[in-house]
């Protein structure tokens, strides 16, 4: 807690000048005054007492909705360098800058860069779909793509954005009559009824859509009004070794120097209104588009970051951080581990298989190496003392009050009890969903099993009907496998499946399988080629010619039979019966006494600034540019530049090789208007809290201007999920000039950069 980190919180100044001396007092003798601030400052003045104080409020710190900025946020952010006002950011009543955001594929974000529906994302955000276009001959992914016109932009079925129209409070509305004493069954169903009332009441266009999101775990309730556009064509990508350059050994780590970025267009139709794929679609005209700013960013430059953050877990209890670092993510870790280690043998030396499983790695990889940064992380900044000094202050308070006394007396004490209870089923969840998904053949298994539901329910015309959808998911399915690959994965898997937890969460099954009654345990590898050999699953022409092109009640009697499927289904059946049954019962108590702890904490710790946790909603978040100190004696610049692509480039790797074009491009330093004195820089980082979803967000400058495009945090601060540290967390981004760059000089789009704005907002 560095008073020089800190800026002042006018709201809390204001709250403080409303209260009297007493206030004063608790604020003294509170544990949240870092030691060698409180003796050595008390005799400053009053404002430089509440910068310790305000720590709690830390610097860059909180996704924020966009409607209350300016109830909330403004002054600060305008005390931190803003030049443009909340509602140039959020109005309903005129143009701002959200009409240019979007939801990308509901696991991204985008922005609308033209003003002829031109969509800016990341690499790893549009990577399926470079990947889905990609052939041995036609490798985008390696060669990268780019559309000399519209054309010849590549359609992507299934891929939509959304833009939000409108957020709305309907706190009131949903949570009406909804009292203390209702037991969760009343109170959810009078939710949902109070919830569907507001839906049908919520003025909307036609072709617009709506739907309600809980806040502060349940406390608060917001309605989205929304547009979504399903028409999204692939404009341009850079190859992987510039879009990905340093893969999973640089991913989550500063310095950086990716080019994270691919371009898509939004389609409408003629009306541009949201229209089905046609060929008759034409560009989308937006509401607002982005300009670009050519002047890049200093030191301490006001960025913000705009976009749909997936999910934080800022306000857990101590315990549940506990089980976070010390079995959760470990156990996810180890799994991780082995099927990593499986596929990138394979991946390394066939290029088909590196095809085919790029997508599948980089996602196991993704989050395998974000757990790890949180752990140490929330190791290394005592993230768990701090809960629990934290947690201490708060019953404290608690118990001084009557009233909150009896509401929220043992609170703490509960929510310890039930994480608890819960910490052995939440191993066994984690087990069973990390191995079950790695494992391809289980998900040919279930969607087999979808068949046999189909004819039990609804007889031969349900088999028929789900046939058609299982044969489409199989095709797609089948595009991206290996048997060889998934077989290696089944045996070091089921191994851990197997051996590694407790009996009773251990499909008998499979025990069976390996070690039947009657005779010898056969060994995990002859288990393994048993199932391989036997079942049909493994390919597309078996499946078919076996099963599917049998009639359905011939068909229905083999799947059953099938060993791979039969296993799948009693490991769904153990984990549904020893796991799911008596974890939901916890995570549901877990939920509500969360609930009211949120609450809780609304109420005893005033002086604290909350913000909803992340929930895939529009958010937006604020910082400085800024380097970082991951631990003595280092220091991180916030700059990287292509003198760092050079230092980590080795011919011919499969992480850090560098496209012979974009060399000369650096020997001639030939970097157009995009470079500065000679140097060209690629990335910069900054305090803006994002998490998983910020994928892709514009990152802007004081006056709205496009700057940068976030793409990760940096390893130190990956726990910012759980605790964010303002010394330590930072978010990273392309530079837009290196962007523009790549797409001008090494890709020879300029067609594209001319239909950007260009700005210049520091020659002003
Ligand atoms: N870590 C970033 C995120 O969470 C980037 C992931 C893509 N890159 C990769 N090498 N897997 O999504
Ligand atoms: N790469 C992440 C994503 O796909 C964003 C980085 C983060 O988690 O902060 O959304």
């Amino acid at each position: 807690m560095q008073l020089t980190a800190i800026v002042v919180n006018s709201e809390l100044i204001n709250r403080f000048n409303r209260t009297n001396g007493a206030a004063l007092m608790k604020f003294k003798s509170f544990n949240f005054i870092p030691k060698n601030c409180s003796m050595k400052y008390l005799k400053l003045a009053l404002i430089v007492i509440f910068t310790c104080t305000v720590s709690m409020v830390k610097a860059g710190e909180g996704m924020w909705l966009p409607l209350l900025l300016e109830r909330l946020n403004e002054k600060e952010m305008k005390s931190m360098g803003m030049k443009i006002s909340a509602k140039d950011i959020y109005s309903i009543n005129k143009g701002s800058l959200k009409d240019a955001i979007v939801s990308f594929g509901g696991f991204c974000t985008g922005e609308v860069i033209s003003s002829k529906g031109l969509l800016l994302t990341n690499h790893h955000c549009g990577f399926d779909v470079i990947q889905n276009h990609s052939t041995l001959d036609r490798n985008y992914i390696r060669d990268g793509f780019w559309a000399k016109n519209n054309a010849e932009e590549l359609v992507n079925p299934g891929l939509y954005v959304t833009f939000i129209v409108r957020i709305e409070d309907v706190s009131k509305q949903v949570l009406n009559g909804v009292t203390r004493e209702m037991n969760e069954r009343e109170r959810q169903s009078l939710i949902d009824r109070n919830a569907n009332e507001v839906l049908k009441a919520v003025k909307r266009e036609n072709f617009q859509s709506v739907f309600i999101r809980p806040f502060f775990e349940g406390n608060q309730y917001f309605a989205f009004i929304t547009e979504t556009y399903n028409d999204i064509r692939l404009v341009g990508a850079p190859p992987s070794s510039i879009g990905n350059f340093g893969k999973d050994t640089d991913n989550w780590m500063w310095p950086r120097h990716t080019g994270d970025f691919s371009m898509f267009r939004i389609y409408a139709g003629k009306d541009n209104k949201p229209a089905a794929y046609s060929p008759d679609n034409v560009p989308y005209v937006p509401k607002r588009s982005l300009s670009i700013s050519l002047d890049g960013v200093a030191e301490n430059d006001f960025t913000m970051v705009f976009g749909f953050p997936g999910r934080t877990m800022e306000y857990l209890h101590s315990s549940a951080v506990e089980q976070i670092v010390e079995v959760n993510d470990p156990a996810k870790i180890a799994i991780r581990d082995k099927a990593l280690a499986v596929i990138d043998e394979f991946m390394r030396n066939d290029e088909e298989i590196k095809i085919q499983y790029a997508s599948k790695y980089a996602s196991i990889s993704n989050s395998w190496k974000k757990w790890q940064g949180e752990i140490l992380g929330l190791t290394r900044s005592n993230a768990i003392a701090k809960k629990k000094t934290y947690e201490k202050e708060f019953q404290k308070r608690v118990d001084a009050n009557p009233q909150w006394k009896s509401v929220y007396g043992s609170i703490l004490g509960d929510l310890e009890s039930a994480y608890g209870e819960l910490k052995k089923y939440g191993l066994a969840r984690d087990y069973f969903l990390e191995i079950n998904s790695k494992i391809e053949l289980f998900a040919f298994a279930g969607q087999l099993n979808s068949l046999v539901n189909a004819f039990e329910q609804n007889g031969e015309a349900g088999y028929r009907q789900q046939l058609d959808k299982v044969k489409l998911k199989l095709e797609e399915l089948y595009k991206e496998f290996n048997a060889t690959v998934d077989s290696r994965l089944f045996s070091v898997l089921i191994e851990m499946y197997l051996k590694d937890q407790p009996s009773e969460f251990v499909s008998s099954y499979a025990s069976n399988l390996r070690n039947p009654q009657d005779a010898a345990d056969m060994g995990i590898e002859k288990m393994t080629s048993m199932i391989y050999q036997e079942s049909p699953l493994i390919s597309n022409d078996k499946i078919r010619k076996l099963y599917l092109d049998k009639s359905p009640s011939e068909a229905v009697g083999l799947i059953k039979a099938d060993k791979a499927v039969r296993l799948y289904l009693d490991m769904v059946d153990t984990y549904n019966k020893q796991v799911a049954a008596k974890l939901n019962p916890i995570q549901a108590n877990i939920n509500q006494l969360q609930r009211t702890y949120m609450q809780a904490q609304m109420d005893v710790m005033k002086e604290k600034k909350f913000y909803p946790d992340a929930n895939s909603t529009l958010r937006l978040t604020y910082g400085n540019v800024k380097g970082y100190q991951p631990r003595d004696g280092v220091k991180y610049g916030f700059y990287s530049y292509m003198d760092g692509i050079m230092e980590k480039y080795k011919p011919g790797d499969y992480e850090f090789d560098v496209p012979e074009k974009l060399r000369a491009l650096y020997e001639k330093k030939d970097f157009g208007p995009y470079g500065r004195n000679g140097k060209m820089t690629v990335c910069f980082i900054a305090s803006n809290h994002t998490t998983g979803g910020n994928s892709g967000s514009p990152a802007l400058d004081a006056y709205g201007n496009l700057v940068g495009l976030n793409f990760d945090r940096v390893w130190e601060g990956t726990m910012s999920d759980i605790n964010y540290d303002p010394s330590i967390c930072r978010n990273i981004m392309v530079d837009i000039r290196y962007v523009l760059f790549i797409v001008d000089k090494y890709a020879g789009a300029g067609h594209l950069i001319k239909e950007m704005k260009l700005v210049h907002p520091k020659k002003k």
